[in-house]
C-alpha cells in the first residue's frame, strides 16, 4: 500500500476539472489537447487548455487520464495549479510542483507528476506550431528503448530533481524498469551531470576565491568564465527542451547570449531568459546583472 498524502487522496476521490474542453468558435478562443503515455504502458494523460489568444492565458484547464491514484491526483492538481496562468509561465511549472502541491508523492510514483508536466508542455507546443519532432533535437538519442526514453528526457529529470541513482530514474520517467539493459547507461549519465554541476561548483568557487584573495572585484575575463560556467550549467535543461544558449558578448552588466533551437523560436524565450538564465547569473556572479537575446 502506497503512503499517499491527504491532498493526493482528496483529489483521487474528488479529482477537480476531470473530462475535455470542447472545441469552440469563439473568437479569442484557442482549445488545444496535449498527450502523453500510452494505455498498454499502463499511463496516459491527455490535458486540454483553453487560451484567451490575445493575454496567452489559460483560462480553463481539464484532464483525461487512464492511470492509478497519484496519475489522477496528479493531473487534478496541474490543471488547478495552470488555471490564470499564462502559457509561459506555464511552461516553468515543474513535475516538483506538481509533487508539491500535492504534498509530495511516493518516489515509485513520480513519474505521474513528469507525465503531468510533460503533457502541458506537448499541449503548449502544439498550440504554438512546434513539432515534437523538432523539439527533440539531435540529442535526442533514445537510452531506453523499453519505454522509448530519450538522452534528453533522462537529463531533465536528473538535473531538476537531482537525482543520483537509475532506480530513481526509473521512477521518474521508467527508463530502465524493463529489461534493464539500458541502466548501465542510465548510471553512466547520472555520473556525467554530476561531474559537470561538480565542475561548474568548482570553477565559480575558484574564480570567487582569486577575486577575494586579490581584494578586488572580479575583472571581466573572470566574469566571462563565471558566466560560462554557469550557462554550461543550465544548458542540459534547454537542451532537453529542444534548446540551448551560448553567450555572445557582455557589456558591463548586460549578458548577451543567443537563443538556439526551440529556446530560439517559441515565445517563451523571454521567460527562459528571466528565469533559468539571468536568476542563476545573479546568483552565482552578480545581482545586477541582465541577460539579453540576440539574434
Ligand atoms: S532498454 Fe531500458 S529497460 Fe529495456
Amino acid at each position: 500500500m502506497w503512503d499517499y498524502t491527504e491532498k493526493v487522496l482528496e483529489l483521487f476521490y474528488n479529482p477537480k476539472n476531470q473530462g475535455a474542453i470542447e472545441a469552440t468558435d469563439a473568437a479569442g478562443i484557442a482549445v488545444v489537447f496535449g498527450e502523453v503515455g500510452s494505455i498498454a504502458c499502463g499511463d496516459a494523460l491527455r490535458l486540454h487548455i483553453k487560451i484567451e489568444v490575445d493575454t496567452d492565458k489559460i483560462l480553463d484547464a481539464r484532464f483525461q487520464t487512464f492511470g492509478c491514484t497519484s496519475a489522477i491526483a496528479s493531473s487534478s492538481a496541474l490543471t488547478e495549479i495552470i488555471k490564470g496562468l499564462t502559457l509561459d509561465e506555464a511552461l516553468n511549472i515543474s513535475n516538483r510542483d506538481i509533487a508539491n502541491y500535492l504534498g509530495g508523492l511516493p518516489e515509485e510514483k513520480m513519474h505521474c507528476s513528469v507525465m503531468g508536466q510533460e503533457a502541458l508542455e506537448a499541449a503548449i507546443y502544439k498550440y504554438r506550431g512546434i513539432e515534437v519532432e523538432e523539439h527533440e533535437e539531435d540529442d535526442g538519442r533514445l537510452v531506453c528503448s523499453c519505454f522509448g526514453v530519450s538522452e534528453n528526457r533522462i537529463r531533465r529529470v536528473v538535473i531538476e530533481n537531482n537525482l543520483t541513482t537509475v532506480e530513481q530514474v526509473t521512477s521518474y520517467v521508467k527508463a530502465g524498469g524493463g529489461c534493464s539493459s539500458c541502466a548501465a547507461e542510465i548510471e553512466d549519465l547520472i555520473a556525467a551531470i554530476q561531474e559537470e554541476k561538480d565542475l561548474t561548483a568548482i570553477r565559480v568557487a575558484a574564480e570567487i576565491a582569486t577575486a577575494q584573495a586579490q581584494n578586488r572585484p572580479l575583472t571581466t575575463v573572470q566574469k566571462i568564465n563565471l558566466i560560462q560556467a554557469v550557462l554550461q550549467e543550465v544548458r542540459p535543461v534547454l537542451l532537453a527542451d529542444g534548446g540551448d544558449v551560448e553567450l555572445y558578448d557582455v557589456d558591463g552588466d548586460v549578458v548577451k547570449v543567443v537563443l538556439k533551437g526551440a529556446c530560439g523560436s517559441c515565445s517563451s524565450s523571454l521567460a527562459t531568459l528571466k528565469n533559468s538564465i539571468e536568476a542563476r547569473l545573479r546568483e552565482h556572479v552578480s545581482p545586477s546583472l541582465v541577460v539579453e537575446a540576440v539574434s
